[in-house]
């Protein structure tokens, strides 16, 4: 699949790592565009068959998956700006709307930073909420302690929630299909404590992951 990377940071560092070690081809595309190619230099070429490339917005337009790696705020303004051109196509939110103290959400009750960014992306483009609970760090490595990372999936749309699943599954990951977009209300709490708890004494170091384990 062709996957798009808006942002250059920590998180399309991670997500970029998992796509191309699943054989996909990943564009980073940023507002500063020497940081997007900085990004695909330091990536290198990886063991997979995955290839990363820079370019400008016009990526967004041959992309399978367009990702969102920035700031909540960036990415709910940004999703308004796109939306057109990404009809059709699938939009992953992984943003967590969390006060800089980390003591709670910036968003209302009741609507989640996912839902906001469907509803300004516009109804034709089908949003995914995904990622927003593995630390990038984990994600570049793809494990803790050698257990593959739990994805939670969200989306209103059943053919994009696969379509990422294979994405996630296809890094070494375990997808987690949740149902619902709405559900992201619950994964961006579920985020927010554990967040939290990495600057608490004893705290994980931001190196831990949130897991379902069953028999
Ligand atoms: N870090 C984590 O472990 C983690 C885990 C789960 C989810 N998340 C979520 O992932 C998202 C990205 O986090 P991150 O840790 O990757 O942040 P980061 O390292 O600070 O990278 C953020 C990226 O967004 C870009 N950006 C900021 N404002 C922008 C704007 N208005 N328009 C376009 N691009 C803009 C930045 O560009 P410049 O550098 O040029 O400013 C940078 O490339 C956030 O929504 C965060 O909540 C993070």
């Amino acid at each position: 699949m062709k996957i798009t990377i808006v942002g250059a940071g920590n998180m399309a560092r991670g997500i970029a790592s998992r796509a191309l070690a699943g054989g996909h081809h990943v564009t980073v595309t940023a507002k500063d565009p020497g940081k997007a190619v900085r990004l695909v230099d330091e990536l290198g070429t990886p063991d997979g068959e995955g290839r990363a490339a820079a370019a400008d917005e016009s990526a967004l337009d041959q992309a399978d998956i367009v990702v969102l790696a920035v700031p909540f705020d960036a990415a709910e303004q940004l999703a308004a700006a796109y939306g057109p051109r990404l009809a059709g196509k699938v939009l992953i939110d992984i943003s967590n709307p969390v006060a800089a103290t980390l003591d709670a959400l910036v968003v209302a009750p009741g609507t989640s930073a996912a839902e906001r960014i469907a509803a300004a992306a516009g109804e034709q483009v089908r949003v995914v909420k995904a990622f927003n609970t593995t630390f990038a760090t984990t994600l570049v490595a793809g494990h803790v302690d050698g257990i593959p990372l739990d994805v939670f999936i969200a989306s209103d749309d059943d053919t994009a929630r696969k379509e990422v699943a294979d994405l996630v599954a296809s890094g070494g990951l375990h997808p987690v299909d949740v149902g619902s977009l709405k559900h992201a209300r619950e994964l961006e709490g579920f985020q927010l404590l554990h967040m939290a708890l990495q600057i608490r004494e004893g705290g994980h170091g931001w190196a831990s992951t949130i897991k379902i384990v069953a028999p």
